[in-house]
């Protein structure tokens, strides 16, 4: 039920910290962590892994990427399900398959796995839903934990998924003898993460504040940011769009002079994000570029990066798994936009929960 909510969207958003602290209390006993060992061992002779998913699914495997070739050094492919089955490229020698899918129901997941499981590759499913479809026909399970998610916009699946692949990943590096999955204390990551989260619910007027400010009459929206913040403007473009009706796009910051910044004109919002230390100085630059064409823009960016005249400043994480926390502003501006425009939040025109067709 929505309790004391108007929407699931809102409520889910905010259950957003209690998730976080569920998956560490599940999953470590101690500092041991609770994975099947058979999975770990399995996952540890890989030569590569292919992490396969749709939609905000895949955008968290987007960043799975990264925590998967630092923690557990092996190269990681990110795959559309909806291509992946028809154009499947050549595979390593060794490949080991990770499925995300909140609903495990997915069609287009599903028919990939038909197809791994006929060619004999081992295979796990990530999803918040244990008996679903895809936890039935892969090799191993591991449980997303967010509990029920009902609006179709997803949230707490996303950063439900990005800390138990950062779970998997350094059960993994342990198993190896990865020096970075040693050393990064992933209970005290979600403990701050938690934390984090719980910050920027308790501020969720601000965000009314911005969407108002920046999206009201307004036909197109841009997301951008470099590394980790490029992988995460695609999912908050695409929490924008699927609720708002508000035509967005996530880009990496770079590319926008490569076409992309000619649709650039007075009062075009642009929502940058500052968590990708590499990219910060670049992304910073990229900003100027924009505010020179007229562009009205909003920097999101962590207290590490922080400059004078930042909108919006979210605690600081491990750079790696930091879109658990940076996301949640753009959760919070998509939903205020929707609200603004009258849409139905949780039921967005044209989509479904679980997309069970291919
Ligand atoms: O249940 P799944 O995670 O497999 O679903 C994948 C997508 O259909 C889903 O993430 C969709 O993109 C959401 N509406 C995004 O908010």
């Amino acid at each position: 039920s929505k309790g004391t909510y108007d929407t699931f969207m809102l409520k889910e958003i905010d259950e957003q910290p209690a998730v976080m602290r569920k998956i560490s209390s599940n999953y470590f006993d101690g500092k041991k962590i609770n994975v099947d060992q058979k999975m770990l061992e399995d996952v540890a002779s890989a030569d590569r892994l292919y992490i396969v998913a749709a939609g905000t699914s895949y955008h968290a495997a987007l960043v799975g990427k990264d925590i998967f070739e630092n923690l557990a050094d092996v190269p990681v492919d990110v795959e559309l399900a909806s291509e992946f089955g028809y154009h499947m490229p050549k595979l390593s020698k060794k490949p080991f398959f990770i499925f995300l899918s909140q609903s495990g129901e997915t069609a287009d997941s599903r028919q990939v796995l038909v197809k791994v499981n006929e060619l004999g590759y081992h295979s796990l499913t990530m999803t918040n839903v244990a008996n679903s479809t895809l936890s039935r026909e892969a090799t191993y399970t591991m449980e997303l934990l967010a509990g029920p998610e009902i609006a179709v916009a997803s949230t707490k699946a996303y950063t439900a998924n990005i800390a138990v692949e950062a779970v998997l990943a350094k059960a993994v590096g342990e198993f190896k003898g990865v020096k970075a999955a040693k050393e990064l204390d992933l209970q005290e990551q979600l403990a701050l993460a938690a934390n984090a989260i719980q910050t920027i619910v308790d501020e969720k007027d601000k965000f009314k504040d911005i969407a108002d400010d920046y999206l009201t009459g307004k036909k197109d929206a841009f997301y951008i940011g470099r590394g980790i913040d490029y992988a995460l403007s695609l999912e908050a473009a695409l929490k924008l769009k699927e609720i708002s009706y508000i035509h967005s796009e996530g880009f990496a910051a770079g590319e926008l002079k490569h076409g992309t910044i000619s649709l650039i004109e007075k009062d075009t919002p642009v929502f940058a994000y500052i968590n990708d230390g590499i990219g910060a100085a670049h992304t910073r630059g990229n900003i100027q570029e924009v505010v020179a064409r007229g562009a009205h823009v909003l920097v999101i960016s962590n207290k590490k990066y922080a400059e004078k005249g930042d909108q919006v400043v979210v605690p600081e994480i491990d750079e790696m798994i930091s879109p658990i926390v940076s996301v949640v502003p753009a959760q919070l501006i998509a939903y205020y936009a929707s609200l603004a425009r009258g849409n139905n939040v949780d039921q967005p025109r044209n989509l479904a929960k679980s997309v069970t067709v291919e």
